[in-house]
C-alpha cells in the first residue's frame, strides 16, 4: 500500500447535499491540480458504488468502498450483499465493523472476523474500524478495548496482511458528536494500535499498516488532527456529505506539514 495519507468519506446511510453525480465532478476537479500524496476514499451506499467507481475508474488516488459485507459468500440470504458483489460493483475496499455496525446493528467481533477474510478472499482492502465507548473510555477501559477488537479480527490464522488492513481509530462517543479526543489522547491511541499490529503481524508488516482517526473531524480541526504523530488519514462522516464541507479536509492535508 502506498504511503500517501489518506481522508476516507463516510456517507453512510445519506446522499450528498448535491447530489452524488455533483460530489464526484467536484472531487473530479480538484483531482486535476491535486497535491501528490494523498488519496481519497468514497464509501457510498450500495446503490451508488457503480456510479462512483466508473467515474474514478483508473484514477489511482481515489478509491471506492463499500460500507459493509455480508459474512456469506453467496447464496440465500435475502438483502445481504456480497464481497463477490462489491467488487464486481467497482470497489477496492470495503470498511468493516463500523461502530454503527457494533453498536446500532449488534455487530460482534467473530462476523468482523469473517467479513474481513471475505474482503481479502476478493483482493479488497479493509478499513477495520476500532474504537471504545465513553463508558469504557471512562472506565480506563478504552485501550484493553482496542486490543481486544484487533485481537479477535486477527483471529488465529495469520490474518488478512498488512496490504489489505487499514485500520481506523474511531471512538465511539467522538461519532457525529463534534466532541473530539485531544490531540495526546489520539497519539497514545494510535501509538497503541501500532504496537498491538506489532505483536499480531511483526514489525515489518506493522509498519505497512495505515491507521486513520475518525470522529468528527471537520475543515477546523483536520489540519491539527493530521499532524498528530503516526495518523495516515482520516475517515470522515458528516463532513463528507456536502464537498464543500469536504473540500477543507482535502486542503488541510494539501497545506503541509500533514502526514510528515
Ligand atoms: P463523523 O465524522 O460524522 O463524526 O463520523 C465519523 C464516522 O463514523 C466515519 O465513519
Amino acid at each position: 500500500m502506498s504511503t500517501d495519507f489518506m481522508v476516507v468519506g463516510n456517507w453512510k446511510m445519506n446522499i450528498p447535499e448535491e447530489g452524488v453525480v455533483e460530489w464526484c465532478r467536484s472531487l473530479g476537479v480538484w483531482c486535476e491540480g491535486r497535491p501528490r500524496g494523498l488519496e481519497v476514499g468514497i464509501g457510498a451506499p450500495y446503490g451508488e458504488l457503480s456510479f462512483v467507481s466508473g467515474e474514478f475508474g483508473g484514477r489511482e488516488e481515489v478509491f471506492v468502498l463499500g460500507q459493509d459485507v455480508s459474512v456469506w459468500r453467496g447464496g440465500s440470504y435475502t438483502g445481504e450483499v456480497s464481497a463477490k458483489m462489491l467488487k464486481l460493483w467497482g470497489c477496492d475496499g470495503v470498511l468493516v465493523g463500523h461502530s454503527e455496525r457494533r453498536h446500532v446493528l449488534g455487530e460482534g467481533d467473530e462476523q468482523v472476523y469473517e467479513k474481513l477474510r471475505r474482503v481479502r478472499e476478493e483482493g479488497m482492502v479493509s478499513v477495520l474500524c476500532v474504537g471504545e465507548t465513553l463508558e469504557e473510555r471512562e472506565r480506563g477501559e478504552a485501550y484493553g478495548r482496542v486490543s481486544s477488537q484487533l485481537h479477535r479480527a486477527w483471529g488465529h490464522d495469520g490474518g488478512v496482511g498488512s496490504d489489505f488492513l487499514v485500520v481506523a481509530y474511531e471512538p465511539v462517543w467522538s461519532i457525529g458528536t463534534g466532541r473530539v479526543p485531544s490531540e495526546e489522547d489520539v497519539r497514545e491511541m494510535i501509538d497503541h494500535v501500532e504496537t498491538h499490529l506489532e505483536v499480531l503481524m511483526g514489525e515489518e508488516e506493522a509498519g505497512k499498516v495505515k491507521i486513520l482517526y475518525g470522529g468528527s473531524v471537520n475543515g477546523g480541526n483536520a489540519f491539527d488532527l493530521g499532524r498528530v504523530e503516526g495518523i495516515d488519514g482520516f475517515l470522515v462522516g458528516g463532513a463528507s456529505l456536502s464537498f464543500e464541507k469536504f473540500l477543507p479536509i482535502l486542503e488541510s492535508v494539501n497545506s503541509g506539514g500533514v502526514g510528515e
